[in-house]
């Protein structure tokens, strides 16, 4: 079988609803968003950051996949599909694909200020000062933040390293070390790029740029995917 990796970012949500952050104009309540996502900012006013994070998880409750998710799910008929995601929501989880690297974090979950292995599943939307982990210290959003190590990356370079397609969805290709996985790919296999503003990636070759949002060019890119023998 072969395998797919797919690298996802904001834009990848967009359609549904979740805004991207580069799109918008990177605010929350008059705050630039590396101000609230940081170490700093966790230091500084942990009730801000948690509400932070308390609203878009509230959000993600409400909000659902879009075609374009469910299209890459569909890919898993005929391919070893791997996503790596910069993505924290779950909706590629939700449109029923089971392979998702979270680089960024996940929304859904909290992890222990003091123990970095203890991660919970959050039942519900919020989280608040007060809540601990099993050793009594505070719970933390499970969320890379801006100046943080990526402990992923190395698990996704060696994904990114084995594809026999590749795929950037939805990102503006700014964030790193996310944005430096496109070289890690072999040379010669078929990339495409998916994402309205896709600039040209230089130093990369057989590299197929579609300038639609995702949940538009999605269905019909996998359609062909699964017809063609690439
Ligand atoms: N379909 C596809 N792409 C879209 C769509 C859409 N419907 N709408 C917007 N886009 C594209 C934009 O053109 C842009 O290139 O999605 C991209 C979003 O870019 P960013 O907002 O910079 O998001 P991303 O690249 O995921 O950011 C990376 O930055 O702050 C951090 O940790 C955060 O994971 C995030 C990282």
């Amino acid at each position: 079988m072969k395998r797919i990796v797919i690298l996802s970012g904001a834009g990848m949500s967009a359609e549904s609803g979740i805004s991207t952050f580069r799109d918008s104009n990177g605010l929350w309540k008059n705050h630039r968003i590396e101000e609230v996502a940081s170490p700093e900012a966790w230091e500084r006013n942990p009730e801000m950051v948690l509400e932070f994070y308390n609203q878009r998880r509230k959000q993600l409750c409400e909000v659902k996949p879009n075609a374009g998710h469910f299209a890459l799910a569909r890919l898993e008929e005929k391919f070893d599909v791997q996503i790596v995601t910069q993505n924290v929501d779950d909706l590629h989880e939700r449109a029923g694909s089971s392979k998702v690297l979270h680089l960024h974090g996940e929304l859904k979950k909290a992890r222990s200020t003091v123990d970095p292995n203890l991660i919970y599943e959050l039942e519900h939307w919020e989280l608040k000062l007060g809540d601990t982990c099993k050793k009594g210290a505070q719970l933390r959003p499970h969320i890379v933040w801006f100046g943080e190590a990526v402990p992923m990356i190395d698990k996704a370079v060696a994904l990114v390293k084995t594809a026999d397609i590749f795929m950037v969805i939805g990102t503006s290709m700014v964030v790193y070390p996310a944005a430096g996985l496109i070289h890690y790919v072999t040379r010669e296999i078929p990339k495409f790029y998916i994402d309205p503003k896709a600039f040209a990636v230089h130093g990369v070759e057989n590299m197929e740029v579609i300038r639609k949002k995702a949940g538009e060019a999605l269905p019909g890119l996998v359609e062909r995917l699964l017809k063609e023998v690439l």
